[in-house]
């Protein structure tokens, strides 16, 4: 069915700034603008998410699937364009041609789907711009190439065949050497999880796998200067849950929770390992090397319950992701784990790019206004990892917004030279904007909230290119 065509959705994510668009743009000037937009920022804001056009039954619709969608605002000489466009991969492209869905799940029709050589790769995550190739990115997929800023779809890139598994939708590009480092993971059978390095050039140069008991969720990974860093923490995928009709997905302490770190270059079966206390960690904020010691910083929550029948009673915070750090010591085996902030929980925390895998300073998060990820963003908290303060950005009320993104100045020098860009939903207003703030100048709040021409509903991660 076309959810288009569902005149009350009963489901959360059809309601409300979740429900997906159908309408594109492309290079529409916005023209209401609160404050100035900087002559000097000039590039593309993008924010990808999960924007489904069919789906079997509403039921049935799981909020990390759903066609991908991008939306982009484009800057330049102090004017801001609005684009917004389905990911056209072969999946997507052959929904539409069809007039329903044809790829869903455990309910996908297995005749209609044999009449097709893919399956459909929704390419919803998460974006990055590397060797002159713009990728739109999602974990169980090979990455898919489109042009800036149109958004033309250009098809799948497996770097020449050499791909072991899906690739992850959380690669990191190492500012040293330009390579791009990600991990990859397999629910179905061993090798369940690989490491790869693409060079500069966009040649896949070293791919490795990496040996870990049972399948998991291994959403992102970190990278300092010599190690790439993997988490095989304990949301397992079980095939034996599945057969009794309950969520393959699932979260088991007795799998242990354990990072991974692995010399660059280096082949799997070198990995050090280290027991950590039981957490889920969707999203790492940065890694970098002190002396003998790895520093991963992350969004750490106690437990995940995305697969439970039971969720959280109001007031549990056990899956509530807030800032944490973990330092392993390479010398002598030592974990030491803190919390950086016991107050408010956090996602999407993002850094200026140049100082990934080094020791660095800034970061900027995502606030969570209550006590689960599903209460939504209701603002922006700026961490000092050096003297552990923060500021916050409050969005105000009826205001909820989504990953903030850094875009360095094009001649700055410093960590905070750039600017911290995001959409915001104002739900009494009944508008979408996009805010910019001087990261400098973090609690003067935005120096521009640029109406945007149409919805722009909310979704997953951002990207500056
Ligand atoms: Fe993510």
């Amino acid at each position: 069915m076309r959810i288009s065509d569902i005149e009350k959705p009963s489901v959360h994510y059809f309601q409300g700034n979740f429900a997906p668009v159908q309408e594109e743009h492309s290079n529409v000037l916005c023209t209401e603008v609160i404050g100035t937009i900087p002559d000097s920022l000039k590039g593309s804001f993008l924010r990808i998410g999960a924007n489904p056009v069919f789906v079997s039954s509403e039921d049935a619709y799981h909020p990390f699937q759903g066609d991908g969608m991008i939306h982009q605002v484009r800057f330049e000489d102090g004017k801001a364009f609005y684009y917004n466009r389905f990911v056209e991969t072969e999946g997507h492209l052959a929904e539409q041609e069809h007039g329903d869905v044809i790829w869903d799940g455990l309910n996908t029709n297995p005749e209609l789907a044999a009449k097709y050589d893919f399956s459909k790769n929704i390419a919803n995550t998460h974006m990055v711009f590397h060797a002159g190739m713009f990728l739109a990115l999602q974990e169980a997929a090979y990455p898919f190439q489109l042009t800036l800023p149109n958004l033309d779809p250009v098809g799948e890139v497996d770097y020449s065949g050499k791909l072991v598994n899906p690739y992850s939708a959380h690669p990191k590009i190492d500012p040293r050497t330009g390579e791009l480092i990600g991990n990859g993971y397999s629910v179905v059978q061993p090798p369940y999880c690989s490491v790869t390095v693409v060079d500069k050039e966009g040649q896949l140069s070293h791919t490795t796998t990496v040996d870990i008991p049972r399948p998991v969720m291994m959403h992102d990974c970190a990278i300092t200067e010599n190690y790439t860093i993997v988490l095989d923490l304990p949301c397992v995928f079980d095939f034996e849950r599945m057969a009794q009709g309950k969520s393959m997905l699932h979260f088991d302490e007795s799998n242990g929770a354990r990072f991974g770190l692995l010399k660059r270059g280096e082949n799997g079966d070198q990995i050090k390992w280290f027991d950590v206390a039981t957490c889920y960690c969707y999203h790492t904020v940065n890694a970098y090397e002190e002396g003998d010691w790895v520093v991963v910083d992350g969004c750490r929550s106690e437990r995940n319950s995305i697969g439970d029948e039971e969720k959280p009673a109001p007031g549990d915070r056990s899956d509530l992701p807030m800032l944490y750090q973990w330092r392993f010591n390479l010398d002598t085996g030592k974990v030491v784990e803190k919390a950086l902030d016991k107050e408010w929980g956090c996602e999407f925390a993002r850094i200026n790019e140049t100082w990934i895998g080094a020791k660095y300073r800034y970061s900027y998060a995502a606030r969570i206004a209550g006590d689960t990820l599903e209460s939504g963003f209701d603002g922006i908290i700026k961490y000092d990892m050096e003297t552990g303060d923060s500021s916050h950005y409050p969005y105000g009320e009826g205001r909820l917004g989504g990953e903030p993104i850094f875009a360095p100045k094009p001649d700055g020098q410093n960590e905070e030279d750039g600017w911290v860009i995001g959409f915001v939903r104002d739900e009494k207003l009944g508008r979408s904007e996009c805010i910019i703030i001087d990261a400098a100048d973090f609690e003067a709040g935005p120096v521009a909230r640029i109406v945007m021409p149409a919805r722009v509903p909310f979704g997953f991660h951002s990207a500056w290119v």
